[in-house]
């Protein structure tokens, strides 16, 4: 084992938040015989807040000198210098960069490390949703906050005793992916796990739920509100279904409608079963009326959509 890796294996010893190294680019100098030649820059993720060894690849009979993005880092009370070793008692964000270390005499380069500090990934957040029951599910993540280095999110899947799988996901950093072929009106629970992981470290989150009570459909589309001719108390609402819930027909839905006039904090509230169309009735201000919708499985399983956004509409009226 060369000095190098000894360093390294030490640090995996002294501290499992450590750290795996990513060869990137190759460049080779310096000629003197037995003398290590650099043979590229190495990738290494340290934590923030944790303490950080970077080990020279220099035979022990020479002091290392090392330098920080080329110039010389002097020892602090922070960063301590030991033979081969660099050693950072408690990282900064402000400590990334290239540290290289150097022979004194001849200022040959010996290895270079690009530091790159960052944490280990939060407990995932997540929440699923069937907004096209009976279709499918689609599962939505994020991390509590940002670890700065190249993160993983992955998530799991399992119903009955049945092989875990994954949750297919185009892209895992969008944070989302999504279940097919769900299981409908069962009383087992599907149990997704998503878990995120990067070189500093790994954190699951688990979820167990039945289909039916994360159904959430989008919101009703085109919803319209507008004056009947003659008629001095009413308005037309109008609305079709969300276009993402596939069969309306078979899944009904029911819709809650919302509406108030202009000036008032009181609203009233209605729901009407398998229909796209509903007269409001016994109106008398001549202000505005304002109208949202919302959708909702029709036998009330699961979640009422969001509201709409807001249309309005003023009564017949001819002077
Ligand atoms: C360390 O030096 C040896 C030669 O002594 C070389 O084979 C190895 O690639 C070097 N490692 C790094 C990371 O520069
Ligand atoms: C070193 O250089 C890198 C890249 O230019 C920069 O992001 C980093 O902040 C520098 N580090 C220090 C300590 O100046
Ligand atoms: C809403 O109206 C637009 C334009 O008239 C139309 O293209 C779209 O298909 C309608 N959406 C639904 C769900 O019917
Ligand atoms: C729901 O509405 C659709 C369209 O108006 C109609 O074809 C269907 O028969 C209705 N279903 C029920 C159960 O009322
Ligand atoms: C309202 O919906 C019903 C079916 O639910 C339909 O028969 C009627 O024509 C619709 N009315 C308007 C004004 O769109």
């Amino acid at each position: 084992m060369n000095t190098f890796s000894e360093g390294i294996s030490k640090m995996y010893m002294e501290l499992p938040i450590m750290l795996c190294a990513v060869m990137v680019l190759l460049s080779a100098s310096g000629t003197m015989e037995h003398q290590p030649l650099v043979t590229g820059v190495v990738v290494r993720y340290g934590e923030i807040g944790r303490k950080v060894i970077l080990s020279c690849n220099i035979s022990a009979s020479e002091q290392a000198e090392w330098r920080l993005n080329n110039s010389q880092i002097m020892e602090t009370a922070d960063v301590i210098l030991t033979e081969n070793d660099l050693t950072i008692l408690s990282a900064r964000p402000t400590m990334e960069g290239e540290y290289s270390c150097h022979s004194p005499e001849t200022g040959n380069t010996y290895s270079r490390v690009s530091l790159q500090l960052g944490y280990a990934p939060g407990k995932p957040r997540f929440r699923c949703w069937s907004v096209n029951y009976p279709l499918n599910m689609a599962c939505f993540w994020s991390l509590e906050k940002p670890t700065n280095i190249p993160t993983e999110v992955k998530a799991t899947f399992s119903y009955r005793r049945e092989h875990v799988k994954t949750c297919s996901s185009a892209d895992s950093l969008q944070g989302s992916c999504s279940i097919e072929d769900i299981n409908l009106f069962s009383t087992i629970p599907y149990k997704v796990t998503v878990t995120a992981k990067n070189l500093l470290g790994s954190r699951s989150t688990t979820k167990e739920f039945i289909v039916e009570k994360i159904i959430k459909p989008d919101p009703p589309a085109n919803v319209s509100l507008s004056p009947i001719p003659n008629q001095r108390k009413k308005l037309l609402l109008q609305w079709k279904p969300p276009a993402t819930w596939p069969n309306p027909q078979l899944f009904l839905l029911k819709y809650i409608v919302k509406y108030w006039q202009v000036g008032s904090n009181r609203h009233r509230m209605i729901e009407i079963i398998n229909q796209t169309n509903y007269t409001l009735s016994g109106l008398h201000s001549r202000g505005v009326y304002f109208v949202q919708v919302a959708a909702k499985d029709f036998v009330d399983n699961g979640h009422p959509s969001e509201w709409s956004p807001v249309v309005s509409a003023k009564l017949w009226f001819k002077d």
